[in-house]
């Protein structure tokens, strides 16, 4: 009987503190990013191959059951995946993937799901042809491969805080996958918690693809890649100093700056809410009146990620539930995480 190889990986999603926007051919980014892996945002994704010598067929399950445009963008993501794993050109192939958040709960779920395909399809790999021995080499390639899958998703392989782009700043880093940060953490940065506030759980009316794509003649082109690189560069220093007001400068600079380039893009949108900017107005006067760490950033999106450290995290809560629950649809309390994870 034929051998079937089958890999399970669980793999979070990554939000971005300083945001990748704006890429080269080939999702090179146009400037370095730096996310938080978190924890309790994770897809599922289990892999089997069998009759790996008969032509490729493709059955693809999101919570069980058939999803026609998953499945085509599965189906496209193993296609261009293909001159990395020879393998994939044949077979047949089952793919099974959950979320642990409520879908369409505006969660980016492409991070965390490309994220645990990567690393599925390493471990095949390493089954089939017995390579990826070093935990470096397996990983490295995961990155690379999600990156070409979904940018953003290369940072999401690593645990705790991960760097993605040329940066003379950290240690072996790279436009082609990410590398976790080796600098030591302030104590009072080490953990980071993540509430997320969804304002809206629709489809974004503008894919990051298409915001992506509007860089690239952007009038504030070149002064976004500096601005980026001067908060990379900012943010590793507070990381290290633990300065967290100058982090929260940074942080919500970045996350309102992304937001101006859609804005100022040709044609010009805008995925922000009314309820989006109650809320960060609040967490601005809160965090005025109380002198309390809390920060927000923003995703390509109206929803709202509150990230403090956790000796805050009751008053933080407790702010969240009294203040801002008129303005969110769902919440969903992240922090960061240890990474991904090898079930099967
Ligand atoms: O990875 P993409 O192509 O979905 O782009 C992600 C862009 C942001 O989430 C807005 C920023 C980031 O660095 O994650």
């Amino acid at each position: 009987m034929e051998k079937k190889y089958i890999a399970q990986w669980s793999c979070p999603s990554n939000i971005a503190l300083v945001k990748y926007w704006g890429k080269l051919p080939n999702q090179i980014p146009m400037n370095p990013s730096l996310s938080l892996t978190l924890k309790n945002s994770v897809t599922t994704t289990t892999v089997s191959a069998q009759n790996l010598n008969a032509p490729f067929e493709l059955n693809y399950l999101f919570h069980g059951e058939h999803n026609a445009a998953f499945s085509k963008r599965i189906q496209s993501v193993l296609e261009t995946w293909q001159e990395h794993f020879p393998f994939l050109k044949n077979g047949q192939w089952r793919i099974e993937s959950e979320n642990s958040f409520p879908h369409s709960a505006g969660i980016a779920s492409s991070a965390s799901a490309m994220g645990a395909l990567a690393l599925s399809l390493c471990s095949i790999e390493h089954e089939i042809l017995g390579t990826l021995n070093t935990s470096e080499s397996f990983q490295r390639k995961a990155s690379y491969l999600a990156r070409l899958a979904s940018g953003s998703a290369a940072r999401s392989i690593y645990p705790g805080i991960v760097s993605w782009g040329t940066s003379e700043l950290v240690e072996n880093s790279s436009d082609e996958y990410a590398t976790p940060l080796s600098i030591d953490v302030h104590p009072s940065v080490l953990h980071l918690n993540d509430a997320i506030l969804i304002v809206d759980d629709q489809p974004k009316k503008v894919s990051s693809s298409a915001g992506h794509q509007l860089m690239n003649n952007h009038p504030y082109r070149n002064n976004r890649i500096e601005q980026a690189n001067n908060n990379h560069k900012s943010i590793i220093e507070c990381l290290t100093s633990g300065d967290f007001q100058q982090f929260s400068t940074i942080v919500e600079n970045e996350a309102m700056s992304i937001h101006s380039l859609m804005m100022s893009s040709t044609p010009w949108y805008s995925l922000l809410h009314a309820n989006t900017f109650e809320i960060i107005n609040r967490i601005q006067y809160f965090r005025a009146q109380n002198n309390i760490p809390v920060c927000f950033t923003l995703d390509a999106g109206p929803n709202v990620h509150v990230i403090y450290p956790p000796n805050v995290k009751q008053q933080v809560e407790s702010f969240i539930q009294t203040e801002l629950k008129p303005f969110f649809k769902k919440y969903q309390p992240d922090e960061m995480g240890n990474g991904p994870e090898q079930l099967k």
